[in-house]
């Protein structure tokens, strides 16, 4: 049992955009890290820059630490967003001003620049920014803290507008990446699909290698199935031969078979046994005709994939055949006609074939018709080709079709009176296929068929 097959485009498409996907993502949380941290770095430069200008106001004085507060600092921070700004300075460990309860630093850096750090303040989260500095008082130095604290609503809403369009950016990304991906994935198997096609068109007795430009990967697969076309070739011709060859071994004694029946026949004494021989001398006719169509058959099918391109004189061909079949006709009465056989007419093909073709089909119309009737045979141009057309004065087809009496051994049920082998419309559609011509029969005016045989002049 055979699962649903593993679709190669499906794989490739779904990697392809599994990996987009990856990589949006990649692409989103990359913009909105490094923005997220643009932006706190701009932020904390001016909250480190206001806390360093108080922190310059700073003077010791007779009586203790005197301050200049700088409120264009606090304007600053306010003209950037709309956050809250806290501050607390404490001297010698006390808070002199400000929110007492805003949290210090773990450690008190000497530094000259601010320290940063984020802490939960009241309801909220505030960055602050530190600085240490020791003010001589009365000639003793005295440490001073001071801290400048600011909500941080408006980073996070440039974090969220970066976020969103880093989500839209992403989002792009994805969906020119899906369309390439199926572009890509369509480019990449073209080349298969070529090659099935190319594969495909084949007839069905079209056993040449296969000679179809594919990439290097599917080089491997075209020299596997040429190597299996070989076989196959090697395989068939050799069925076809030992088809042939029995085919005559039989045909030799039977006709040894047949004389002496005949010789018999006519030695014969009683009614009875001539009755008997006469039965004897029909079956191995029957045999001896079904062994010469295997012939023709087997002949026809090695033969079509490497026809002769010969130029086939059919007015000549079909004279030819006339004169053979005449005495058949003749047992029948019959009126053996050729037309449009004056000048020669040329056709490029197998004469081997043609002929065996044609012989069929005068075959089936003397067979097929009553005595004392006529059959036409008649050569004309027609559509840029050449039309051989058999017409008799018989049964007809009796509504069975052209393609169900074409099949391999198949008779028809108007036939029953008549020996035959059923392989007759085989050969001729084979050889028109071979020769890229049509082949159809069908009920002919005023009673019988006709058989036409078109084939290309060049
Ligand atoms: N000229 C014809 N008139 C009537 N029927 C025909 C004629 N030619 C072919 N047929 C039908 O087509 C069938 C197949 O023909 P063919 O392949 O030559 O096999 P066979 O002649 O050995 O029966 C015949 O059995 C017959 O039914
Ligand atoms: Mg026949």
């Amino acid at each position: 049992m055979r699962g649903a097959p593993v679709s190669l485009r499906r794989r490739l498409v779904l990697w392809l955009l599994a990996l987009a996907a990856g990589l949006a993502l990649l692409l989103f949380l990359t913009i909105r890290t490094v923005a997220g941290q643009a932006a706190e770095a701009s932020l904390d430069g001016v909250l480190g820059a206001a806390t360093l200008a108080i922190a310059e106001g700073l003077r010791g004085g007779e009586d203790g630490v005197e301050l200049d507060m700088p409120y264009s600092a606090f304007s600053i921070l306010g003209s950037i967003s709309e956050d809250r700004v806290f501050y607390r300075i404490d001297v010698a460990g006390e808070t002199v001003t400000g929110y007492p309860d805003l949290p210090a630093p773990n450690e008190t850096s000497e530094g000259v620049g601010p320290a940063f750090y984020t802490s939960p303040y009241r309801d909220t989260e505030v960055r602050v920014a530190a600085v240490s500095r020791t003010v001589l008082v009365e000639r003793s130095p005295v440490p001073v803290l001071v801290l400048v604290a600011q909500t941080r609503a408006g980073q996070e809403a440039i974090a969220l507008s970066v976020a969103r369009r880093a989500g839209l950016l992403g989002l792009g990304f994805f969906a020119l990446a899906a369309v390439l991906s199926l572009l890509t994935a369509g480019s990449v198997l073209r080349p298969i699909d070529r090659l099935a096609e190319a594969v495909a068109r084949r007839g069905p007795r079209d056993l040449r290698p296969v000679n179809h430009p594919t990439p290097r990967e599917l080089v491997p697969l075209l020299d596997a199935l040429n190597g299996l076309i070989n076989r196959l070739r090697g395989a068939l011709a050799r069925t076809e031969t030992f088809i042939a060859e029995a085919a005559h071994h039989i045909r030799t004694p039977l006709a040894t078979v047949r004389t002496r029946a005949e010789i018999a026949l006519r030695q014969a004494e009683t009614d009875e046994t001539r009755e008997t021989l006469r039965r004897v001398i029909r079956a191995v006719e029957e045999s001896s005709r079904s062994a010469s169509q295997l012939l023709d058959h087997a002949t026809v099918v090695y033969r079509s994939d490497r026809l002769a391109a010969d130029q086939v004189d059919l007015a000549r061909l079909i004279d030819g055949l006339a004169d053979r079949f005449a005495p058949t006709a003749e047992l029948k009465d019959l009126n053996l006609v050729t037309e449009g056989t004056a000048e020669p007419v040329a056709v490029p093909g197998d004469r081997l074939l043609l002929e065996s073709a044609l012989r069929n089909l005068i075959d089936n119309a003397i067979k097929y018709s009553p005595s004392e009737s006529e059959v036409i045979l008649c050569l004309g141009r027609r559509e840029g080709g050449v039309e051989i057309t058999v017409a008799d004065r018989g049964r007809g087809l009796q509504g069975q079709t052209q393609s169900s009496l074409s099949r391999r051994f198949t008779r028809g049920k108007n036939v029953d009176d008549v020996v035959g082998s059923g392989l007759g419309l085989t050969i001729v559609e084979e050889v028109a296929t071979a020769h890229k011509g049509r082949f159809g029969l069908e009920d002919r005016e005023g009673g019988g068929t006709c058989a036409r045989l078109w084939l290309p002049s060049a």
